[in-house]
């Protein structure tokens, strides 16, 4: 039987694909890319799209709408497993993209657990990818942990105390998803006194890319989705 496919295509930049990524994408039958809302364009899917043909490969943008209520979710996840599995069966190589990696905070978590429950026969195989922080921290020549230092990794929506906490015991915090809470994380890092030690990122690999050391800069700026943070 085919295999379905999750792949990591890295933060944006079409070099920082592995070189097995770009092998499998090239392979494929159908490509599954998704996007939060259909007005935009997948970044996943423009990373690779010097990968594709889509006179012989099949692309099918899937809309995973960006919520927590789980009512429009699972059925988002639920359409999207079903159709990668109804390809499978009928003999087709199915590939997912997702930005950075599959394992690390990804729509992909979801549906792999949809198809091992209703799909246990299908054959999965998971390529990872440059996650956004390896890729933040070499564009910011950071160095993200050495020695025996610690860091934790905190999607910023999980609330300001989980920061507080994150910024109390580890050396290296790093905050994901920092555009819902902007103004009360750089209060914090303010009021921390964390001025100097915070490097802000957005849209690491891309024509688009920011990297931002000077803290007014930084708390002057209004960030795009795919923007992080991380402080020493
Ligand atoms: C749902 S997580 C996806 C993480 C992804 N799977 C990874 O391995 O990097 C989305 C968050 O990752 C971060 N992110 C993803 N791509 C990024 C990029 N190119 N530049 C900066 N941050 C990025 C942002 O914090 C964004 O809100």
């Amino acid at each position: 039987m085919a295999t379905v496919y999750a792949v990591g295509v890295g933060p944006g930049d079409p070099e920082l694909l592995t070189r097995k990524a770009e092998r499998i994408i090239r392979s494929a039958d159908v490509i599954l890319a998704p996007v939060s809302n259909p007005s935009e364009t997948s970044v996943a899917l423009e990373t690779i799209r010097e990968f594709i043909d889509e006179r012989r490969q099949e692309i099918i943008i899937h809309e995973f709408p960006m919520t927590s209520d789980r009512e429009r979710l699972v059925p988002a996840w639920q359409e999207a497993a079903a159709l990668m599995a109804a390809h499978v069966e009928a003999g087709q190589t199915v590939v997912f993209i997702t930005i950075g990696d599959p394992l690390f905070y990804s729509t992909f978590i979801y549906l792999l657990r949809i198809l091992r429950e209703q799909w246990p026969q299908l054959s999965i195989d998971i390529i990872p990818g440059i996650s956004s922080i390896n890729a933040a921290a070499a564009q910011a020549a950071l160095p993200l942990v050495e020695g025996d230092e610690r860091i934790v990794v905190i999607p910023a929506t999980a609330g300001i105390e989980r920061i507080i906490e994150g910024l109390t015991h580890y050396e290296t915090v790093v905050l994901l998803k920092v555009k819902p809470l902007y103004s009360e994380i750089i209060e914090l890092l303010r009021a921390a006194g964390r001025e100097n030690s915070t490097v802000f990122i957005e849209r690491v690999g891309s024509s688009r890319q920011k990297v931002m050391t000077d803290f007014y800069e930084i708390a002057a700026h209004s960030p795009d989705y795919l923007s992080l943070m991380i402080i020493k």
